[in-house]
């Protein structure tokens, strides 16, 4: 028998409004119950294009330390390139459910399309089908598990890839310099030319009770951070101050997460942020993270230069792989 598609999954419970029971939150995760809804500051907004570099760097600093998110305007990926690449990953969630199978996520491999199979702790599950594959460096790509359909999928990745990276390195070089640190010295304790991207769109269909279920549950990013596109759909959200609030939807931002591995080498300047995204009763919300991540062997921990004496290390140092095996497994790291 298949795996069971949300999508799927949705397009029944759409016809009853009602969802499966699994898909009903406890309480104290429940969007309905648990967001918060007074005053509070939005999520930094930061304009690349502002001449004094200088503040764009302290902004970025004080965003990361702060919120472990912000969003960029002005980032210099054109509004074309994204909307296209939007486009053509829509359109292969559309397809016939038997054309996405053809490139459904075997067990053990990252990439493909697929389901959360396991249920979480408390045995919930979650309102999302994705796909994932990486997208740079261009000499590990499998277009063997890329969509096929349709047809300009690849060219539209690649236009994408063209101007994303860029501004990754772009972004590592004002992280870096905000630590007082050389502009190169972020990314080269990343990997350098062996980083790695990691694409997943997430699929979140129309949901009959988006009160009680969630799209992805509350994490962080194990990467070292994360560029985000979403639709015009609104449905992220950010732990502030122990509240969920929602990340506005600014036309053509792009939204960057600081994950672990960027907690872990600033030794805990910059925060990785807490997230979690919520569904919508009429409209099919979609996004499209890219996890920026160092190859598997590398060793990450806070870098030398930030630990002193006076400042220690508050984090182990490991492999990149053994700190996403045990992430993954729920081992303590
Ligand atoms: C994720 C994620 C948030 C969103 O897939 O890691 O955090 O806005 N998604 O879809
Ligand atoms: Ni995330």
């Amino acid at each position: 028998m298949g795996v069971e598609r949300v999508q799927t999954i949705a397009s029944l419970s759409n016809n009853l409004g009602t969802i499966p029971q699994e898909f009903i939150r406890s309480e104290h995760e429940q969007p309905g119950k648990t967001t918060f809804h007074g005053p509070v500051p939005e999520l930094p907004v930061i304009d690349l294009a502002n001449p004094d570099q200088y503040q764009v760097t302290r902004e970025i600093v004080e965003a990361s330390s702060e919120w472990g998110i912000f969003q960029v305007v002005n980032h210099g990926i054109p509004e074309e390139v994204v909307k296209e690449f939007q486009r053509v990953g829509r359109h292969f969630f559309e397809l016939p459910q038997e054309e996405k199978e053809k490139i459904a996520k075997q067990p053990g491999m990252k990439e493909g399309y697929g389901t959360k199979l396991h249920r979480e702790p408390e045995g919930k599950k979650t309102w999302v089908d994705f796909l994932y594959h990486n997208i740079w460096p261009q000499h590990i790509l499998n277009y063997n598990i890329w969509p096929q359909s349709p047809p300009e999928y690849r060219k539209a990745n690649d236009e994408y890839c063209k101007y994303l990276v860029p501004l990754v390195d772009r972004l590592f070089e004002y992280l870096s310099t905000g630590l007082g640190l050389e502009k190169n010295v972020l990314k080269e304790a990343s990997g350098g030319d062996n980083m790695k991207m990691l694409l997943k769109i997430n699929y979140y269909p129309p949901c009959p009770r988006p009160d009680l279920a969630l799209g992805v549950a509350a994490h962080t990013d194990m990467s070292t951070f994360t560029l985000l596109v979403p639709n015009d759909v609104p449905g992220l959200q950010v732990l502030k101050d122990d509240h969920w609030v929602d990340a506005k939807y600014i036309p053509n931002a792009t939204i960057v997460h600081i994950g672990d591995q960027f907690e872990i080498l600033s030794n805990g300047k910059y925060k990785s942020v807490w997230h979690r995204s919520t569904v919508n009763k009429d409209q099919t919300r979609m996004s499209w993270p890219v996890f920026c991540e160092p190859p598997a062997d590398l060793v990450i921990g806070p870098l030398p230069q930030l630990v002193s004496d006076e400042n220690p290390a508050k984090f182990k140092t490991k492999k990149f792989k053994d700190y996403e095996y045990c992430k993954l497994n729920k081992i303590p790291q």
